[in-house]
């Protein structure tokens, strides 16, 4: 099964995620995640994308094209992935489809997590996060021990991009350049529409329920 995650910044996307994970055995592919791996090691890519990032804007459509060309070729992806993150304008989507039939690969699902606006500020304003990419958040989803990741131990912290400029640049670049993309999936026919504004356990049911088993 391949699936896109879909949906604006603080959705939730990296949260289900995980529990997708889990529960299909798929590959995560967040390309946030792999930007700020390139950025943490100071990659040519990283500096550039690092760039953009900061200050919320997207990276440019070619790079992040090659970046997702490039993993989605590997062995791990071939029994499934789930993308997280991408596409997210419609070059890109348009992009995915090449790379699709080229490397012949379905999309069976794409998920959009739909939350109000005014709830994904208090998300991201609250979020504690991960090296290893594991996201908690200080009312919603509180770690075991305070400031340390459940699952690694490493000590939490708070994205650079999670402040309130940035923020506000990351939505309008939703709204203007990734939403009109649900019209895309929705003419393909594969958009599973979710509704995100319920606890992280009811959400991961309702794409269970609406995914299948
Ligand atoms: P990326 O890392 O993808 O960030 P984003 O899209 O802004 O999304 P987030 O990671 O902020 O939110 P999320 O939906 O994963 O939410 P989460 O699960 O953490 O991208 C970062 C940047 O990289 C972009 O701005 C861009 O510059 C660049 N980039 C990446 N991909 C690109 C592309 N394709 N093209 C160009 N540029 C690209 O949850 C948020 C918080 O809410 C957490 O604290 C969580 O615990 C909590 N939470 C989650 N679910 C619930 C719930 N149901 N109820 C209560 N709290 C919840
Ligand atoms: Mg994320
Ligand atoms: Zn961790």
């Amino acid at each position: 099964m391949n699936i896109i995650l879909f949906g604006a910044p603080g959705a939730g996307k990296g949260t289900q995620a995980v529990n997708l994970v889990k529960n299909y055995k798929l590959t995560h592919i967040s390309t946030g995640d792999m930007f700020r791996a390139a950025i943490a090691n100071h990659t040519p890519m990283g500096d550039l994308a690092n760039s953009y990032i900061s200050k919320g804007n997207l990276v440019p459509d070619e790079v992040t094209v090659g970046l997702v060309k490039e993993r989605l070729a590997q062995e791990d992806c071939k029994n499934g992935f789930i993308l997280d993150g991408f596409p997210r304008t419609l070059p890109q989507a348009e992009c995915l489809e090449d790379i699709c039939l080229e490397l012949n690969i379905k999309i069976d699902f794409v998920i959009d997590i739909e939350v109000d606006t005014s709830k994904l500020i208090d998300r991201i304003s609250g979020r504690r996060v991960c090296k290893c990419g594991a996201s908690y958040h200080i009312m919603f989803n509180k770690p075991k021990v305070e400031g340390k990741c459940d699952i690694c131990g490493q000590d939490l912290y708070i994205r650079k991009d999670d402040n309130k400029d940035s923020v506000a640049v990351r939505l309008d670049a939703y709204s203007n350049q990734t939403k009109p993309l649900i019209d895309f999936y929705k003419k393909i026919g594969n958009l599973v529409e979710i509704n995100g504004d319920q606890n992280i356990d009811d959400v991961f049911k309702e794409i269970v329920n609406k995914i299948g088993e």
